[in-house]
């Protein structure tokens, strides 16, 4: 969430997920980032390599805190309004790697996930194009309290699908996926000037009323 003062245009990171160099994922971030540029709002386009960071250790983070990778990750979050992952999908879920940056940025308090609207697409060379995975990376991140934009884009046969500009070769997949950033960027848009979302989002039986925010994803 932007803060109030927040004036300018919408702020989205893209990251892939993958740490491969030719990662189809980060060839899909890559062009989910023109895409938002193309409509004016500021990209952080990262890799995820910038996000390097052991696997979470409780003793780890009892003795030294958070990894840097971890707050480097943490720190792009907060900078920005929203955020777009490209992501793989292991073994019909989230990959490890994903997951364990997700838990050690969670671990940091006000955790930034909460305030922020995400867009989830994939990529992979199978038919279903990584959709398993997406939503099994919906869990841990609505349990943070993002909102995580109802569609989402999933690449099938990844490795034939680009063109040579990085857009995909076929039109009507490259209509959905313009259509469905165009559709993102609105509803953040309108978050940021309205305001409506937070609260009711947040609403549970047992939430305080008393509170602007829930405590929900602080626990
Ligand atoms: C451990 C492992 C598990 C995988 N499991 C799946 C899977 O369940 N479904 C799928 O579509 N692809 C699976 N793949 C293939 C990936 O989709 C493929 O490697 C893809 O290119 C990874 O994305 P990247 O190109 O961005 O690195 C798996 C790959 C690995 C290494």
């Amino acid at each position: 969430m932007p803060t109030d003062n927040h004036p300018g245009p919408l702020r989205v990171l893209v990251f892939g997920a993958s740490l491969r160099a030719g990662s189809a994922n980060a060839r899909l971030a890559s062009l989910v980032a023109r895409q938002i540029s193309d409509t004016g709002a500021t990209v952080d386009l990262a890799a995820m390599h910038e996000f390097d960071m052991p696997l979470y250790d409780g003793d780890v983070e009892a003795a030294h805190g958070l990894p840097s990778g971890a707050l480097a990750l943490r720190d792009r979050l907060e900078r920005n309004d929203a955020f777009v992952i490209s992501s793989p999908e292991y073994n019909a879920s989230v990959p490890g790697v994903l997951k364990n940056a997700v838990d050690w940025v969670s671990r940091v308090q006000p955790q930034p996930f909460k305030t922020k609207h995400a867009m989830l697409v994939s990529a992979s060379p199978s038919l279903v194009g990584g959709n398993r995975g997406l939503w099994a990376l919906r869990v841990p991140l609505e349990h943070l309290g993002t909102r995580v934009y109802p569609d989402m884009f999933s690449l099938a046969n990844c490795y034939q699908a680009f063109a040579e500009d990085g857009t995909l070769k076929d039109s009507g997949l490259q209509q959905r996926l313009t259509e469905t950033v165009s559709g993102f960027l609105s509803l953040v848009e309108a978050d940021m000037r309205y305001v409506c979302l937070e609260r009711r989002w947040y609403e549970f039986l047992g939430d305080r009323t008393d509170a602007p925010i829930t405590q929900r994803a602080e626990q």
